[in-house]
């Protein structure tokens, strides 16, 4: 089998029939990713030397422009030569097992017209070990599986939160807002994603979110929250983007961190009075610093293009800006 060598000389062997990124997973390596399916472009990495084969299509994730240059989706592609890739593992992932287990419905209340708050429970013996961050398949009924973030960071009690939207025409969707109750019996398969708080923390933490995109940023926030020192020593500044004023469901201050939190509407509610516009504009309004801040954002794939762009093109480095990118599951 091919041996895959990473950018810190960590290698591991890669079948050619199976992604680059589920052959590191499966030995205990992990890569940056979410959607897993070519989807979001955030398993993106620069091929150094070596061939690989594309067993699923990279669609709009990568551009013609990138992939001359070199870059791949380690969730398309296998490696059918020896590979160097210019990419790190992520350790703090290593130890947390992927696995499927029953979950029950204890709570499920409207937050906003569009939008429940669900909270699920595990077996006792059967606990979820994540990162605050990171994300689940919720496996409803007739086995139809959908992608939600955990709002909330690992707590004492076991409990997971989620910030669930409506779509129109969604199975899930139908299924949460028309069926959903207490005591359904559901499945959850994961944790998945590498949407976490970095170690190098610069002194800008600046998160980014629109609609339920911000239910990990609430998630990081707890784990920041637990750690009050650690939080001090950064400037916190949280931009929520929605198009509806009633769909902002929460707000920061329980969690007692100082943070400038600010909350922009995106579409015409005459009677809104507050900020206005798209995060990524408000970012920079608000006086972005490429060289001291690290970038948090979550939502629409539209969303973090924009602001992925806008920051990189002041100077961010891109190992500074990490996201998750809620894609339709079609
Ligand atoms: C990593 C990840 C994390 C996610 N976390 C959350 C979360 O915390 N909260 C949450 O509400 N959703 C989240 N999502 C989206 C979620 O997985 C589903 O896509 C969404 O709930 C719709 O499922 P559904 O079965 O109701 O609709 P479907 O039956 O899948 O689709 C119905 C219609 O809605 C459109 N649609 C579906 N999903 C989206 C989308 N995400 N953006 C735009 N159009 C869409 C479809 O194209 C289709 O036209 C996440 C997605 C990913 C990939
Ligand atoms: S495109 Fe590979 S993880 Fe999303």
């Amino acid at each position: 089998m091919p041996l895959v060598t990473l950018s810190n000389s960590r290698t591991f062997a890669a079948d050619p029939a199976t992604s680059i990124l589920e052959a590191a997973r499966s030995q205990g390596v992990t890569l940056e990713y979410s959607c897993r399916t070519g989807r979001c472009g955030i398993c993106k990495a620069p091929v150094i030397s070596g061939e690989t084969l594309i067993l699923r299509p990279e669609g709009s994730s990568l551009s013609p422009a990138e992939a001359a240059q070199g870059l791949i989706l380690t969730c398309c592609r296998a490696a059918i030569s020896p590979l160097a890739l210019d990419i790190e593992p992520l350790d703090r992932l290593s130890g947390i097992e992927i696995k499927t287990i029953p979950a029950r419905i204890v709570a499920l209340d409207p937050v906003a017209p569009d939008i429940i708050k669900l909270v699920l429970k595990t077996p006792p013996t059967s606990p979820l070990r994540f990162v605050a961050g990171q994300y689940v398949d919720i496996i409803a009924e007739g086995g139809v599986r959908r992608s939600y973030s955990l709002a909330n960071a690992p707590r004492g009690d076991g409990l997971l939160e989620f910030i669930i939207k409506r779509y129109d025409g969604g199975v899930l969707s139908a299924y949460w807002f028309e069926r959903a109750k207490r005591n359904d019996l559901l499945r959850l398969e994961g944790p998945f994603g590498t949407f976490f708080l970095r170690e190098q923390r610069p002194a800008n933490l600046l998160f980014l979110a629109t609609g339920t995109g911000i239910a990990p940023v609430k998630a990081l926030l707890e784990e920041l929250a637990a750690d009050p020192a650690q939080a001090a020593g950064h400037r916190l500044t949280v931009l929520w983007g929605n198009r509806e004023a009633a769909s902002f469901c929460w707000e920061p201050s329980a969690l007692g961190l100082d943070l400038a939190f600010h909350c922009l509407l995106s579409g015409g509610d005459t009677a809104w009075r507050g900020r206005r516009g798209y995060v990524q504009d408000a970012a920079i309004s608000l006086g972005f610093d490429p060289h001291e801040t690290a970038v948090y954002a979550c939502g629409s794939s539209a969303m973090i293009a924009s602001a992925r762009a806008a920051l990189l093109a002041l100077g961010l480095p891109s190992r500074r800006f990490f996201s998750d990118a809620f894609v339709s599951s079609n």
